[in-house]
């Protein structure tokens, strides 16, 4: 509706997560940088939690992307309620095998099978479970109980649970102390800040097409209110931005001043906490291997035909959320 008006290609603040509008704040980086080491490099157990809308499920998507052109198959599991053998079943499925008619004991033989060809072949499986903090501890334990599968030397599923900070707490109970103990990585993703805040802004102004009035369109005490608001959550941010820019435009502004967003603010009872973090035992050997995700992302970018400046190379690396294909 406004993006003639504010002279965009495409709407700046849908949310759901593009990959493609990723802005690589160092939170998001280095907590991508754990989950691709994780999985490379075969750590079994990762996790990663975050506030509500801090962009967990954006940086899964991101991700995969990353993964599309390797040698890893993945099931990813996003709704949460199901029972032991649901869940079984729906990764059994997602994994490209057949569940109907089977069941526990021949889904998880099946399972476990397929796992030794594919470690036989030097591949790498990835079982991700999002929304996790939704889980029963019947499925919790399930998952553990996979990560039994093992050789010697090597995880055969390497596993990733993401999910709203609760899921800490239920890792933390005594019942779930067998899982906490193999989380061989833990990332926190957490809100942004002020000067981020204003970045991510005006980069998604940019990914949506607006050039040099990207700056001019939330002028910095207007990106000052969005923050107080938001709080740093990027999902709060693209509301109140989005219907900002309505309201911007139903008035004519080619500029929302801050009292837009105030209006907007106080139709929305928001309130969020915190800042980034992330926790893990070798954290230099994961930087080291962020150099390497750095230069994939320069090259995605360099694919994309722009031509980024040292800050933009990692900026939109993912074209696209992508097509989830199982490879057997
Ligand atoms: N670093 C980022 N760059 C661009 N967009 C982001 C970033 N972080 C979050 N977003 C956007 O914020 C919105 C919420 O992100 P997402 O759905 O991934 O959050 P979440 O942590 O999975 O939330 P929930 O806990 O509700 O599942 C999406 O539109 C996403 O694209
Ligand atoms: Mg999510």
């Amino acid at each position: 509706m406004y993006k003639a008006f504010f002279k965009l290609r495409q709407n700046p603040f849908e949310i759901t997560p593009d990959p493609s509008f990723l802005f690589p704040t160092q939170g998001h980086n280095e907590a991508l940088a754990a989950l691709y080491y994780g999985v490379r490099r075969h750590k079994g157990f990762v996790v990663l939690t975050g506030e509500v809308g801090t962009g967990k499920t954006l940086l899964v998507r991101c991700l995969l992307q990353l993964l599309k052109s390797s040698d890893v198959a993945f099931a990813y599991v996003f709704n949460s309620r199901l029972s032991a053998l649901e869940f079984l079943q729906y990764v059994t499925v997602d994994f490209g095998l057949v569940a109907a008619g089977k069941n526990k004991s021949e889904l998880l033989l099946q399972l476990g099978s397929f796992l030794v060809a594919r470690h036989q072949r030097s591949l790498t499986t990835l079982l991700i479970a999002d929304e996790a903090h939704l889980l029963s501890a019947e499925v919790l334990e399930e998952i553990r109980l996979l990560t039994n599968l093992e050789t010697p030397h090597s995880k055969l599923l390497q596993i990733l649970l993401v999910g709203q900070p609760e899921l800490d707490e239920k890792l933390d109970s005594a019942e779930l102390r067998q899982l906490k103990q193999r989380i061989a990585l833990r990332s926190q993703l957490l809100p942004l800040d002020l000067d981020e805040t204003r970045g991510y802004v005006v980069r998604r102004l940019q990914l949506a097409g607006a050039d040099s009035h990207a700056n001019a369109l939330f002028p910095k005490e207007t990106i000052k209110e969005v923050y107080l608001h938001s709080r740093g959550i990027p999902r709060v941010t693209n509301t109140l931005c989005e219907n900002a820019l309505i309201s911007a435009y139903a008035r004519q502004l080619q500029s929302v001043p801050p009292e837009i967003i105030n209006e907007v603010a106080s139709d929305f009872r928001l309130n969020v906490t915190g800042k980034a973090r992330v926790d893990e035992a070798g954290r230099s050997d994961w930087k080291e291997l962020w150099q390497a995700v750095k230069t994939l992302l320069e090259l995605h970018s360099q694919l994309r035909g722009d031509a980024p400046s040292q800050q933009q190379a990692s900026m939109h690396p993912f074209l696209g959320a992508g097509k989830h294909q199982p490879i057997v």
